[in-house]
């Protein structure tokens, strides 16, 4: 039986997370630069956007650039931002066939004024689509995006709009970047690397973590597909025990 046959459709993620990550490495085993990878990466980018909207994944979030991103070489990041512009000019076809909505999260104001344009577009000519939620994390970063969390709170409570012991957890996470999105189900990282590097740190406190050693431009569906009969295996018990589960 293929990994797809395999997939239970009562017991798919409701939110996909991935850290696309080994691009520069994929190039250089092919004697390329790094920007190759890049290149190829949206191709997988597409893929893996198709397959979730294929079997009816409601949110998936990429992580495309972070904040520490930012410190590359400036050649590289500016590949990397023009590449973005592209990629959205071309896949809006993409994203219309499948009635996908864009969605952003990271600190958008620093992107180049021509991709905050792009992705503002982007994001109006889909809001109406409801078949899935794409969001691309784009200079984003976990800890700036609490920080800017608890300035955006204590401004509330020094204007006595909430009462500091008022504070908790659904308070916090209307105020972060992902508030409309559920927690994270399932977060894949590719390449080998077993780390989170700045990811919505908050919003996987229980998700399922999944390593693969595939490289991004590699990462196809059928890889995709065995993540998810992967995490259907697995026993999520929220700190409960087995047996109050059954
Ligand atoms: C992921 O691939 C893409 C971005 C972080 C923008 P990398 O560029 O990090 O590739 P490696 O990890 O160097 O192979
Ligand atoms: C994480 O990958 C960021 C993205 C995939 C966009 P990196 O390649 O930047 O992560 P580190 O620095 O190796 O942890
Ligand atoms: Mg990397």
């Amino acid at each position: 039986m293929s990994f797809k046959d395999q997939i239970d459709p009562k017991k798919l993620p409701q939110h996909l997370a991935v850290i696309m990550d080994g691009n520069g490495r994929w190039a250089k085993q092919q004697g390329k630069f790094r920007t190759f990878g890049h290149e190829k990466g949206t191709k997988a980018v597409r893929e893996i956007t198709e397959a979730c909207a294929e079997i009816n994944i409601p949110y998936l979030t990429l992580y495309a650039f972070s904040t520490e991103n930012w410190n590359r070489p400036r050649l590289e990041v500016e590949l990397l931002m023009k590449l973005l512009v592209s990629s959205l000019k071309k896949e809006i076809k993409t994203l219309q066939d499948n009635n996908i909505k864009l969605n952003a999260i990271g600190n958008l104001e620093a992107l180049p004024k021509k991709a905050q344009r792009e992705l503002e577009e982007v994001i109006d000519k889909t809001k109406e689509n409801n078949r899935m939620m794409l969001t691309l994390a784009l200079s984003y970063g976990s800890r700036e995006e609490i920080t800017k969390t608890i300035q955006e709170i204590s401004h509330k409570v020094k204007n006595n709009l909430i009462s500091p012991g008022d504070i908790d957890e659904e308070i916090i996470q209307k105020h972060l970047y992902t508030q409309n999105l559920p927690d994270v189900d399932l977060l894949i990282r590719t390449s080998g690397e077993q780390r989170i590097s700045n990811f919505l740190l908050w919003q996987i406190a229980y998700a399922e973590l999944y390593f693969t050693d595939i490289l991004w431009p590699d990462y196809t569906k059928n890889h995709l597909f065995e993540a998810i009969v992967n995490y259907q295996n697995r026993e999520r018990r929220f700190g409960k025990t087995s047996e109050q589960l059954s």
